[in-house]
């Protein structure tokens, strides 16, 4: 008898990229394909009969499913015939809405003939095949209904696994780590996060960083095999290897690099050399009596970005361009609105309240030590009022001169291209021409000469803003700004940056800034407050050999991942591409199967939204590049670290590394590169692009907790796979449709579904403003829906999505074993599915991290992540047998439809 174990590392479902005209469709290769009835998704009703053959191989088993199939009436079936013509045996008849049909061939073709009536008009039907070898059925062929050896009704509980299955330990492994966490003693259907998160050690931080731990190891154990050393290793991974080792030596003795503040010291003077300016708040018997000239002005701000690393008034970073990819000019500068010492929610009113004490002794204790390493003693009444002028420019910054991120969810209104001589006239407080010499300074090659050119064209993406910025700064300004407070705060900034290299912030470390990528801004699934990773439980390497990984993974991002898939993948990573490729192909298919029956979204938005996912890129697990020797030192050949150089003079190699490789896209003129990574590869986390129209699942998320390619395939949709439909799903929200498929600005959704999806965010928005995880003493104390939204109905649509094609999953390779555990075993795989979901987002915050969280996260606290896709997503009840209004499964109508019918 067939048996659906050994199916299950077989599988594959994928959707075939063309759509299939009626009646002229030949047969499709064994394998995958999709099917869809004439003029789908318009009306299918033209009156022609079609027939479609899927070839498919003697015992074959073959899935079909179908994502949208309307049968009001009483004429539309498809029938599956058996063999190549309509005379053959039926198979099964498909009538109504239906999902997940199975059935097993017999013959070489599978035929699927297509009735249509000519007196309805109603949207037709489109489907996925995907078809799996297995061993030969004993039975001939039926005549209808589903083949035995599926799931469903009346199949019997699965055994538990076997301990002489090859997929025994990884299920071991899944139910030690789901038992780290369950509390069966709490009630699933009223508390679930308590049912799936109430053991988890409080010691512990997120799963998240549980998961980043173990990588780290992983990496760190690899960076420290001598065969990296060798000289006829790849010259970037020995300088890794340089890199790691000065970094440990230096972080255990860290003493006589903040020595004296002398790095301070030297980067202020090498700022006040280049502009000539003061620091009056320093030295108190200075002044500046009028406003730096515009070039001045220029210089210091493009001086900050481009050679000191540090974004102040405004905020450059290069993307792809969003009007034209695909030409000769790919890549674009972006000048955006100011950057401030805090995230820009911390200075709303109400709550900046919450951090200004600490705010201000912060800057005064900084300059006080500063003051003392320079043989100075500051007057405390000046120091006090220079502190009090920086909080008031932060203070105007963040709440005059910034649009707010609502309004800048809209991209199109941030693409101005502008030359610089146009910037010049329209902008005329700065001279562009010397923002742009210093900008440059690290750009490669070409690069310096195109932007020093007065025709360059890059973006000013705050137009407005930048214009009041500029008024700002003169006489008479509204804000009541002077040209000492003016030079002060350019001149804090630069100390701040620094601050970690002074003798008494030692514990602040130095590369807490939260990891950038090369290109664009950042957009992951989680914003991890930034983590000491010395704090990381481990027990195989010391803080400071994790804090050096750290930062190879940060400042070194694809060097690290050679190490970590060296140690991963003897195989060259094809398993696991193989592996969780499928998994999120069967989610594209599940998500697609979402949006087909959503009858608020007209037929031309529909295939603008098919059109994506079928030009959608997914990169899995790591850049080919990086197992290319050659190729691997290409990408660095302008890294100029040595072996003997001290850990200051690295660091200051990569940040110029770093940003000669953001710059230098400015140099590429064919096209944008969609399949860049554009990331560290062993990150725990995941990114959808807009501007690229792709998908990105590193290696470092493709592991336990949320992955293994032999956990049940109900732990793997639960974790990774809704995290794959999360990230899909940005890719229809409200900023996924201003991009069309090879990431160009183009706005696909008509009016009428814009109101549709509207009604349906307004859903989410309301219902998650009701979730206040602090008590009323913090502001604000509850989540905000609006700025949580796009997060919010990810995370819904995610969770359907992954459903979706883990059902699918099960119907086409039968159920798996049980967990091998006397408690786990218990658990229905759809149960398993919902506990491995509450795990990834288990958690013990104090309130400071919930409040922070609240304050500058766009995504929900992880609680609420659960509790609000949980809510309304009635599977969970089915699985769970709760009874209708427990908090879990408050019934139909008493919850948000996100991306779905009403359910
Ligand atoms: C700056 O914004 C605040 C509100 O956040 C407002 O009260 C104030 O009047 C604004 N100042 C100017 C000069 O526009």
């Amino acid at each position: 008898m067939w048996s659906p174990l050994t199916l299950l590392a077989l599988a594959l479902l994928s959707i075939v990229t063309s759509v299939r005209a009626c009646p002229n469709g030949a047969g499709y290769p064994v394998g995958a394909g999709s099917i869809q009835s004439p003029n789908y998704p318009q009306n299918y009703d033209n009156g022609a009969n079609c027939v479609y053959h899927i070839s498919a191989s003697q015992g074959s088993r073959v899935m079909i499913t179908f994502t949208a199939f309307d049968t009001e009436a009483c004429c539309d079936y498809l029938f599956l015939y058996d063999g190549p013509a309509i005379t053959s045996p039926v198979i099964t008849k498909v009538s109504g809405v239906k999902n997940g049909v199975s059935f097993q061939s017999s013959g070489q073709y599978m035929t699927l003939l297509f009735t249509s009536d000519p007196t309805v008009n109603r949207p037709g039907f489109s489907g996925q095949y995907s078809s799996v070898t297995g061993p030969t059925p004993s039975m001939g062929p039926s005549t209808t209904g589903t083949p035995s050896g599926t799931s469903g009704p009346g199949i019997p509980t699965p055994p538990t696994i076997s301990s002489n299955s090859p997929d025994y330990n990884a299920y071991v492994l899944a139910a030690q780590q789901l038992t780290q966490s369950i509390n069966v003693k709490a009630d699933p259907c009223n508390d679930f996060w308590s049912y799936a998160c109430g053991n988890y050690p409080a010691s512990s931080p997120i799963s998240f960083y549980q998961a980043d731990s173990n990588n780290l190891v992983i990496q760190a154990t690899q960076i420290m095999k001598p065969q990296y050393s060798q000289p006829q290793a790849p010259l970037p991974l020995r300088q890794t290897v340089w890199y790691f080792n000065t970094c440990v030596a230096a972080q255990n003795n860290f003493g006589p690099i903040t020595q004296g503040g002398t790095i301070v010291i030297q980067a202020l003077q090498a700022f006040q050399q280049i502009t000539g300016l003061p620091f009056p708040m320093l030295n108190q018997n200075q002044n500046q009596q009028n406003w730096p000239s515009a070039n001045t002005i220029g210089t210091a701000l493009g001086y900050l970005s481009g050679v000191a690393g540090v974004d102040t008034l405004l905020s450059p970073y290069v993307d792809t361009n969003w009007a034209d990819p695909r030409g000769s000019t790919p890549y674009f500068l972006y000048v955006d609105q100011n950057s401030l010492m805090y995230p820009k929610t911390y200075y709303q009113p109400g709550t900046w309240e919450q951090f200004q004490d600490g705010f201000i002794n912060n800057i005064k204790a900084t300059m006080t030590q500063l003051a003392g390493l320079t043989g100075k003693t500051l007057d405390p009444t000046t120091l006090a009022n220079d502190v009090m002028d920086i909080v008031k420019i932060e203070l105007a910054l963040a709440r005059n001169l910034s649009t707010d991120d609502t309004t800048r969810r809209q991209f199109q209104r941030s693409y101005n291209p502008t030359s610089v001589s146009s910037a010049q006239a329209s902008y005329p407080f700065m001279d562009w021409t010397a923002y742009f010499r210093q900008l440059s300074t690290n750009a490669p090659g070409s690069v310096p000469a195109m932007m020093n050119n007065p025709s360059f064209t890059f973006s000013v993406m705050e137009t407005t803003k930048t214009l009041q910025l500029g008024n700002s700064f003169q006489m008479g300004n509204p804000y009541g700004f002077t040209p000492r407070q003016f030079v002060n705060y350019l001149m804090y900034r630069l100390v701040d940056s620094n601050s970690g290299f002074l003798p008494s912030f030692r514990d602040r470390r130095l590369q807490k800034k939260l990891y950038s990528p090369p290109m664009g801004k950042t957009r992951y699934i989680i914003l991890p407050e930034p983590i000491d990773p010395e704090k990381f439980e481990n027990k195989d390497l010391t803080s400071a050999q994790m804090e050096c990984t750290q930062e190879t993974l940060n400042s070194l991002s694809y060097t690290n991942a050679r190490f970590f898939v060296d140690a991963l993948y003897p195989d060259k990573g094809v398993n696991i591409r193989q592996a969780a490729g499928g998994l999120i192909s069967g989610i594209l298919s599940g998500f697609q199967s979402m949006l087909d029956q959503l009858p608020w979204m007209d037929d031309a938005s529909k295939l603008s939204a098919y059109g994506k996912i079928t030009s959608l890129v997914k990169n899995i697990a790591f850049p080919d590049f990086i197992l290319d020797d050659a190729q691997l030192t290409a990408y660095y050949a302008n890294l100029n670290i040595q072996q003997t150089d001290s850990y200051v003079t690295m660091l200051n190699k990569l940040s110029v590394f770093n940003m000669a490789t953001q710059f230098g896209y400015l140099a590429r003129t064919s096209g944008s590169d969609r399949t860049d990574f554009n990331g560290a590869p062993g990150i725990v986390n995941a990114w959808y692009q807009p501007e690229l129209n792709s998908i990105t699942f590193p290696a470092g998320i493709l592991q336990p907790p949320f992955y293994h390619p032999q956990f049940p395939a109900s732990v793997n949709f639960g974790g990774l796979g809704v995290v794959a439909g999360h990230e899909l799903t940005h890719g229809y929200d409200d900023q996924g449709v201003q991009w069309d498929g090879v990431g160009k600005l183009s706005h696909w959704l008509d009016p009428s579904s814009q109101q549709g999806f509207q009604r349906l965010a307004n859903c989410v928005i309301n219902e998650y403003n009701g979730f206040c995880p602090l008590p009323g003493n913090y502001t604000p104390n509850c989540i905000k829906g609006s700025q949580t939204q796009g997060e919010n109905i990810a995370d819904n649509g995610g969770i359907h999505a992954s459903w979706r094609a883990y059902k699918t999953h099960v119907a086409l390779n039968g159920p798996d074993p049980r967990l091998p555990d006397p408690v786990l075993s218990q658990f229905t795989h759809d149960q398993l599915f919902f506990l491995s979901f509450g795990r990834v987002w288990c958690a013990n915050e104090s309130p400071a991290q919930l409040f922070r969280q609240l304050l500058v996260d766009p995504h929900s606290p992880y609680k609420y992540r659960v509790f609000g896709t949980i809510q309304n997503f009635p599977a969970f009840q089915s699985a769970f047998h709760c009874p209708s209004g427990s908090n879990y499964a408050p019934g139909a109508g008493k919850h948000c439809n996100v991306w779905v019918l009403d359910n």
